[in-house]
């Protein structure tokens, strides 16, 4: 049951997408997404990749504190994360760059913070390629080290987040409260042995 349930929130702000775009093309609902709806698109995408971000820190934190059985979701909503910033990426290529490249520079320029947004989503990539069960294997306690750079992505993502907001601060303050109570956590976290490392480290 919790398997679909996370399932479930996982593809649906996918699935809120699709059902959009039908309505838009298909049925004549052309304001379903507002009077723009590639930026509706861009902003749900980028929303749906923190949220899912810092879900899956939530999941690594709440593992590490209570030892609750749901850290073997926590794959799955990492792997969301991606997807759903590739999405974000996608949206900006198609709905604000009208896929002309040649116009990426002035808009870094323009806005710097898109610079912070790919600096995170390399990061994610390498973290979503990295968690391949070969991969993972191969690198053993590396792959711990490595994807300790998830908390990095979170640090980049609210800043990639702050520095574009024109009003509304909860959300953020929201994000920035949490990010630095998970950080806390992960600080604190006790040690426990870790057979690929062969001493204790913080998992
Ligand atoms: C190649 C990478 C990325 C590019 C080019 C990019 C670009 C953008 C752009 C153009 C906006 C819209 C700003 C506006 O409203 O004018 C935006 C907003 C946003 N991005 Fe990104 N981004 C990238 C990566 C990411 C990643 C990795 C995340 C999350 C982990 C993210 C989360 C967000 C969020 C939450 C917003 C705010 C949406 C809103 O206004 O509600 N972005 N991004």
């Amino acid at each position: 049951m919790l398997n679909l349930l996370v399932w479930l929130g996982v593809l649906a702000p996918f699935f809120y997408i699709i059902y959009g775009i039908v309505q838009l093309t298909f049925l004549g609902n052309i304001f379903y997404f507002g009077p723009e709806p590639g930026q509706y698109i861009l902003e749900w995408m980028g929303q749906s990749a923190l949220a899912m971000l810092f879900a899956t820190l939530m999941i690594s934190s709440a593992h590490r504190l209570w030892a609750l059985p749901i850290v073997r979701y926590r794959r799955r909503l990492g792997v969301g994360t991606f997807f759903y910033a590739l999405g974000h990426l996608l949206a900006f290529a198609v709905f604000i760059l009208g896929l002309d490249l040649t116009l990426l520079v002035q808009e870094i320029i323009k806005r710097p913070y898109i610079l912070v947004g790919m600096t995170a989503l390399v990061l994610l990539a390498l973290l979503a390629v990295t968690s391949l069960h070969t991969l993972k294997r191969r690198l053993a306690y590396r792959w711990i080290q490595l994807h300790r750079l998830v908390y990095w992505v979170a640090g980049l993502g609210v800043l990639h987040y702050v520095w574009q907001i024109r009003d509304g601060y909860f959300l953020f303050d929201f994000y920035l409260l949490l990010l630095v109570l998970l950080l806390a956590e992960r600080v604190k976290a006790k040690k426990v042995f870790n057979p690929f490392a062969g001493r204790k480290t913080t998992y």
